[in-house]
């Protein structure tokens, strides 16, 4: 079949694989090829057994792929034949050198800029997808455009506010698509031409239109506002345990007022995954960059007070059970950052972990999709402390205490009669995502510590 574009995205992760996914499958006369160095990755997206997990994917995948989605290692190759190039490769917090700890690791992103100036005979247009330093865009740009005698490239920036574990939801019914280009003719043609990719299934009215600047701090400025929420609602929660209120009940009054709005305000352990914590930082950092040490010191905050909603969660653990748990089995239901993923990019239970056996606790992990992720980021610490187990019940049997780590639906519904019964007594359950019924656990027997509410304690 003659294609009537080509599409390809570098990077096939979480945010390349979905999207270009979904972008095959609404718009079935553009050809959409996935590139990637990692050929495992690129192996396992040809199989029933996708790299991510992430619901209603394997539909989307299996209804394009072969038809006009294409998946390969050949970046090159891929780089030439294409029009549009989404860049979708990795952008991690920096470790070492200048803004270590805050500012983005580049070295990929520019790696690829190169990578696309060497391999491309004709006009091109290149899209930021992975989220990006503001300015990031004229950077490559001037990459791009150095030494192209015969050869354009137009540079846009289209964020992606998909959420994992919906993320298939998100991107069929977007609240809004946003793409930025430059404001001049061949700018304004290239922004048509990626708004006309998406008009395929998004109403129009819900496509906009921004400079490029504006559409890169959108999408920090978005992920900030988000993350502000989850820790504001968690330092009431701290306020909430010493005073009696409820904080369930207060997000709820304050929610709705129209004006705050419920969603986002669900007190919690504190809020992981691979974008809130690295985007956080790197707007601090472009603050302190562009000298408003202020702005930069209000923003660092959110990021502290989630660090700290963290440690006194262990605290409390420890202070509950006779401050210790040297020796104690502690059993840690879920382990991703969230439901419906086996992401564990800076999820909470890591930390809670580390901790825990800091203090020498014996940490069982369980986790219906985590827990290979979890063997991979608990490999440094001492194994004989650490037990993975599938199955919650046998994770839970001569555990002191169990705590919730992720808002499973399974965890809602286990028979906590059978749980009880196994466990060492007193027994102790710390319910770091508000989703268990207090009273109900309580009768069973429990010592019962949720989040921001009174919690029943049997001693
Ligand atoms: C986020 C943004 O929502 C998305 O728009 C952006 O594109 C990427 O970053 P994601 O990290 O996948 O998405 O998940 P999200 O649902 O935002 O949850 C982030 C963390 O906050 C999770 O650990 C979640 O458990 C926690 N959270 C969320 C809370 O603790 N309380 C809440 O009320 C909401
Ligand atoms: P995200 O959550 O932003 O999608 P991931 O880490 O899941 O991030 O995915 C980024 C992908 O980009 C990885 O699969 C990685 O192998 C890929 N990648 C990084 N650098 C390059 C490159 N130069 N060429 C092709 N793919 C790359």
């Amino acid at each position: 079949m003659e294609f009537v574009k080509k599409v390809l995205c570098i990077g096939a992760g979480y945010v390349g694989g979905p999207t270009m996914a979904v972008i095959a499958s609404k718009c079935p006369e553009v050809k959409v090829v996935v590139a990637d160095i990692n050929a495992k990755r690129i192996a396992d997206w040809q199989t029933d057994n996708l790299p991510i997990y992430e619901p209603g994917l394997d539909e989307v995948v299996k209804s394009a792929i072969g038809r006009n989605l294409f998946f390969t290692t050949d970046v090159a190759s891929a780089i030439a034949e294409a029009d549009i190039i989404f860049v979708s490769v990795n952008t991690p917090t920096k470790t070492f050198g200048i803004g270590a700890g805050k500012a983005s690791d580049l070295q990929y992103w520019e790696k690829t800029a190169r990578q696309i100036r060497e391999c491309s005979h004709s006009d091109k247009i290149v899209v930021e997808k992975s989220t990006l330093p503001v300015r990031t865009a004229e950077a490559m740009e001037r990459i791009l455009n150095a030494n192209a005698e015969h050869v354009h490239f137009d540079v846009l920036s289209n964020p992606e506010f998909l959420a994992e574990g919906t993320a298939i939801k998100d991107l069929l019914n977007p609240d809004r698509v946003l793409i930025g280009g430059p404001e001049t003719e061949r700018g304004r043609a290239a922004v048509e031409e990626v708004v006309s990719l998406y008009a395929h299934w998004v109403p129009r009215e819900r496509i906009l239109t921004t400079n490029v600047w504006s559409s890169e701090l959108s999408k920090l400025t978005a992920n900030a506002f988000l993350a502000q929420r989850i820790s504001s609602i968690n330092s009431i929660a701290a306020l909430c345990e010493e005073t009696g209120a409820n904080v369930e009940e207060v997000a709820h009054a304050i929610g709705m007022d129209k004006r705050i709005g419920p969603k986002f305000l669900h007190a919690s352990i504190g809020f992981g995954g691979s974008c809130f914590q690295k985007d956080i930082l790197n707007l601090v950092y472009l603050c302190e960059h562009f000298g408003l040490p202020e702005v930069a010191a209000y923003w660092e905050q959110v990021v502290s007070m989630n660090a700290h909603q963290r440690t006194r969660f262990v605290s409390n653990m420890i202070s509950k059970m006779f401050n210790t748990i040297v020796g104690k089995r502690i059993a840690l239901f879920g382990f991703a950052f969230k439901a419906d993923t086996g992401d564990t990019r800076e999820t909470p239970a890591l930390y809670v972990t580390r901790e825990l056996i800091e203090e020498r606790a014996h940490v069982v992990v369980t986790d219906p999709k985590a827990l290979d992720n979890a063997r991979r980021d608990l490999a440094d610490l001492p194994q004989d402390l650490i037990t993975y187990e599938p199955d919650p019940y046998k994770a839970a049997e001569g555990a002191h205490a169990v705590a919730i780590m992720t808002e499973w639906e399974l965890y809602k519904e286990l028979d906590y009669r059978r749980i009880y019964a196994s466990m060492e007594k007193p027994a102790f359950l710390f319910d770091g995502r508000n989703i268990l019924d207090v009273d109900a656990l309580y009768d069973i027997g429990f010592s019962v510590y949720p989040i921001g509410r009174p919690g029943k304690s049997r001693l």
